[in-house]
């Protein structure tokens, strides 16, 4: 067992439940979380800081390098953008779509992905996101895809907004529904579950339930080794 690399991707989309399964895995197995998705949503939020449209590829690529992007180590881990902490700030329904759409950009993909792999290299990671078992780590020991019924993760999208959402449910798929197609239809790194990853369906599953299945599957793959 001792040649498999002990890192574990999970991919899925929107609201599949990546983020807290990957935070809870990760700190029962004592490794670093990665959360792809917050550095998108910090190269997003940046953009329309800089009054930039986040669709506008030759503008996004012009400014990227003027931004320096880090993940604090911490569960979840704190994402700096030019050294100040935007983990609050990159929660908005604004960022999350801004981020979405800086995502198509060959330019940002490169940028995230190189500075993905240097992280993940330091130590043992669990790392989340649309192409972490594809592009960033396709020599993971451990490939998870996530899924779960759209309906539900638009809830889910809601509760992670709060109180006051300012959008209704039926907005909320609609917008899930856009993430999806844009995630899955961009020409790199698009959402597809990598050969080999091991499908789990959360929609009737506990958090309880998602964290111990992927301990399980780490256990069968890394056995004593982890
Ligand atoms: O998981 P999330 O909602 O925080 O991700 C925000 C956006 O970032 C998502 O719409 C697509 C993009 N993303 C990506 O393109 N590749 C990743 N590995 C992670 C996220």
């Amino acid at each position: 067992m001792t040649n498999l690399r002990r890192i574990i991707t999970i991919d899925g989309p929107a609201g599949s439940g990546k983020s807290t399964t990957a935070r809870l895995v990760a700190v029962q197995l004592g490794w670093q979380m990665i959360d792809t998705g917050a550095m998108y949503r910090a190269i997003g939020l940046a953009m329309l800081r800089d009054g930039i449209d986040p669709s506008d590829e030759r503008a996004v690529c012009a400014r990227i390098g003027a931004h320096a992007l880090d993940l604090r180590p911490g569960s979840p881990p704190a994402v700096l953008l030019d050294g100040e902490d935007v983990s609050g700030a990159i929660r908005t329904n604004a960022a999350a779509r801004a981020s979405s759409e800086v995502a198509v950009h060959r330019c940002v993909r490169d940028k995230l992905v190189a500075a993905q792999r240097r992280i993940g290299s330091e130590r043992p990671c669990v790392i989340e996101g649309r192409d972490t078992g594809t592009v960033v780590f396709p020599d993971a020991g451990l490939r998870i895809y996530l899924d779960a019924p759209v309906e539900q993760r638009a809830q889910r999208r809601l509760r992670d907004l709060g109180d006051n959402p300012g959008v209704t449910l039926a907005e909320m798929i609609a917008q899930v529904r856009e993430r999806d197609r844009r995630d899955r239809t961009r020409a790199i790194g698009p959402l597809v579950k990598a050969p080999g990853a091991v499908v789990i369906d959360t929609g009737g599953l506990t958090v309880e339930r998602q964290v111990a299945r992927v301990l399980e599957l780490a256990r069968e793959r890394f056995g004593g080794d982890r």
